[in-house]
C-alpha cells in the first residue's frame, strides 16, 4: 500500500525519537513492499520560534491531508513564559483533527519486569491493559477564566461532557474490549461529580450494544489504588480526559518506564495521530540517550489501526520485544545503548 505520513517532530527529544520511528517504518516498507511517503511540519516550541504560533495553519492543513500523523513531543522551559505555550498546540491539533479517543496500552515486557515500580509478586501476575482516554472534551476544553471574587482573585475550569462525547469514546472502548478480554472498567468520580453520573448512565446504555463485554465501574481514587495493588484485574479502562492523563502516567510507572509507552489518538476522520506518552525531556535533547521505544511502538499502532497492516505491526512489536529480551535498552530501562544504537537493533530484527 501507499500512505502519506506527516511527521511532527516537535521539541526536545522529539526529532530523535521520530527519526527512529521513521527508520522502523522505512524498514517495514522495504520488507513488506509498501510505500510510506513522509513529510514534516512544525509544531510546539520550534513552531513558536519560526512563526510565533505553536500550531501554524499549514501544520493543521498538512495533517488533514495526511493518512496518519506521527508526533514526537512538544514543550520545554524555553517557552514556559511564551504567550501561547507549546502544549496548546497538542490540545489544538487533537481538537482540529477530532481525535476524541486516546488509546494508551500498558503492557509489561517480561524483560522489563525489574524496572516496574511494583513488587515482584504483583508484577508476576502480568499487566496488559489499555486506557481509553477521552481526548477532546472535559476540563481540558471547558469554560475557564480568572475573575475577582469577594476575597481576592479566583480561577475556574469546567468539566462538561455531552452525551455524544461520552457515547463515541465508549464505543471505541467496547469495540476494543471485544477484541481483548471483554471487560471495560469505567473510571470516574460519580460519588461527587454530576458529569460522572452522566458517564455512568450513557456508558451503561451503550453496553447493551456489546453484550459480550462486562462493564465494571470504579471511582478514580480507588482505581489509582487498584492499579498500584493489583493491575492484572484491568483490561480496558474507559475514562475522562483528565483522569486518563493522570492514570496513564501511573500505568507507565508500573510497566517499567514512561519511555516505552505508545499511544494512538483516533476520532472523527480517518486520520489518526500516534505519539509516545512521555514529554519532550529537554535535558536529554540531542544527547542520543532518549528511549525511542514509545514512539516506535506508536508507529506499530499506526500500522495496525490506520493502515490495517496487522502483520507489519506484529513484526515491529516482536522486534521490540526480542530486542528488550536480549537485554538491550537505553539508560532509563537499565541498558547502555543510545537512541540510534537501540533503533539499529530493532530495525535489524524486523
Ligand atoms: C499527555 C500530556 C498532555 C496532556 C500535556 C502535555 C498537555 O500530559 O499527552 O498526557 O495533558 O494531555
Ligand atoms: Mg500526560
Amino acid at each position: 500500500m501507499k500512505a502519506e505520513i506527516l511527521a511532527l517532530a516537535g521539541d526536545g527529544i522529539g526529532p530523535e525519537i521520530v527519526a527512529s520511528a521513521k527508520r522502523v517504518l522505512a524498514r517495514v516498507a522495504e520488507k513488506f513492499g509498501h510505500e510510506f511517503v513522509f513529510s514534516d511540519a512544525l509544531i510546539g516550541g520550534c513552531a513558536i520560534d519560526a512563526t510565533g504560533n505553536p500550531l501554524p495553519a499549514e501544520t493543521v492543513a498538512a495533517a488533514h491531508k495526511a493518512d496518519a500523523v506521527l508526533l514526537g513531543a512538544v514543550g520545554g522551559d524555553k517557552w514556559d513564559n511564551a504567550p501561547v505555550r507549546p502544549e496548546a498546540a497538542l490540545l489544538g491539533i487533537r481538537k482540529e483533527l477530532g481525535l476524541y479517543a486516546n488509546l494508551r496500552p500498558a503492557k509489561l515486557f517480561p524483560s522489563l519486569a525489574g524496572a516496574s515500580s511494583l513488587k515482584d509478586e504483583i508484577v508476576a501476575k502480568g499487566i496488559d491493559l489499555v486506557t481509553v482516554r477521552e481526548l477532546t472534551g472535559g476540563i481540558y476544553f471547558g469554560e475557564r477564566g480568572y475573575r475577582n471574587g469577594k476575597t481576592g482573585r479566583e480561577a475556574f475550569d469546567t468539566e462538561c461532557y455531552s452525551e455524544i462525547e461520552i457515547e463515541r469514546v465508549a464505543r471505541i472502548a467496547f469495540e476494543l474490549a471485544e477484541k481483548r478480554r471483554h471487560t471495560v472498567c469505567l473510571v470516574d468520580k460519580a460519588n461527587v461529580l454530576t458529569s460522572s453520573k452522566l458517564w455512568r448512565k450513557v456508558v451503561t446504555d451503550i453496553n447493551e450494544d456489546y453484550p459480550s463485554v462486562r462493564l465494571d465501574m470504579m471511582y478514580v481514587d480507588n482505581a489509582a489504588m487498584q492499579l498500584a495493588l493489583n493491575p492484572s484485574q484491568f483490561d480496558v479502562i474507559l475514562t475522562s480526559n483528565m483522569f486518563g492523563d493522570i492514570l496513564s502516567d501511573l500505568t507507565a510507572a508500573i510497566v517499567g518506564s514512561i519511555g516505552v509507552m505508545p499511544s494512538a489518538s483516533l476520532g472523527a476522520t480517518a486520520v489518526g495521530m500516534y505519539e509516545a506518552i512521555h514529554g519532550s525531556a529537554p535535558s536529554l535533547a540531542g544527547l542520543d540517550v532518549a528511549n525511542p521505544v514509545g514512539t516506535i511502538l506508536s508507529a506499530a499502532m499506526m500500522l495496525r489501526l490506520s493502515f490495517d497492516l496487522a502483520d507489519e505491526a506484529d513484526a515491529v512489536e516482536t522486534a521490540v520485544a526480542r530486542t528488550l529480551d536480549a537485554g538491550l535498552g537505553t539508560r532509563d530501562i537499565g541498558g547502555t545503548l543510545g537512541t540510534r544504537a537501540l533503533t539499529d537493533e530493532i530495525v535489524a530484527r524486523i
